[in-house]
């Protein structure tokens, strides 16, 4: 049985997304769906390829059990807006710039900052210019919406 695919895309793929494709990683292995789901992340820009996520991502992912440090960055391609069955951005730049690239494929792309319940977020702020801090109020969003998302996706 084919799996359902799932990208992550920010604008660097060494914060927000890498964070996100973690942890959903990580929630799908805890119930036992990881022969059914699986899941990538990707960058609009090719500002980091192949760099490790940074290292307050790694840090703040890790004070919940997560190790991210083993992915690499990517730019996202042409080939990725066919393959996944769903892509998520963080933000409405990087939710535009999807739109844009995606052809018959926009209806895949979803915002993740839509799975935060009860917040004055609409989307998720980008961390990388500021300091620990940032990162882990970006992570909670993070774990917010990606725990709504794994719960969608276990009870479909
Ligand atoms: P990300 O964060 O999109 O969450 O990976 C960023 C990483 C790098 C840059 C901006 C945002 N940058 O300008 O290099």
């Amino acid at each position: 049985m084919k799996k359902l695919s799932i990208l992550f895309v920010c604008l660097g793929n060494i914060c927000r997304s890498p964070m996100a494709e973690g942890l959903l990683n990580c929630l799908i292995k805890e119930a036992e769906y990881d022969n059914y789901i699986e899941v990538d992340s990707a960058a609009t820009h090719n500002y980091h390829n192949n760099a490790p996520p940074d290292k307050r991502a790694c840090f703040v992912a890790s004070s919940c059990g997560i190790d991210i440090t083993k992915q690499r960055s990517r730019q996202i391609t042409d080939h990725d807006f066919a393959k996944f069955d769903l892509i998520f951005s963080m933000d409405e730049s990087i939710h535009k710039n999807l739109l844009r690239r995606s052809r018959r494929n926009d209806y895949k792309i979803k915002q993740l900052a839509d799975y935060i319940k009860e917040s004055d977020y609409s989307f998720i702020p980008d961390p990388y210019f500021g300091d620990l801090n940032d990162f882990e109020n970006t992570f909670s969003l993070i774990k917010q919406a990606v725990k709504a998302l794994s719960t969608d996706l276990i009870n479909k």
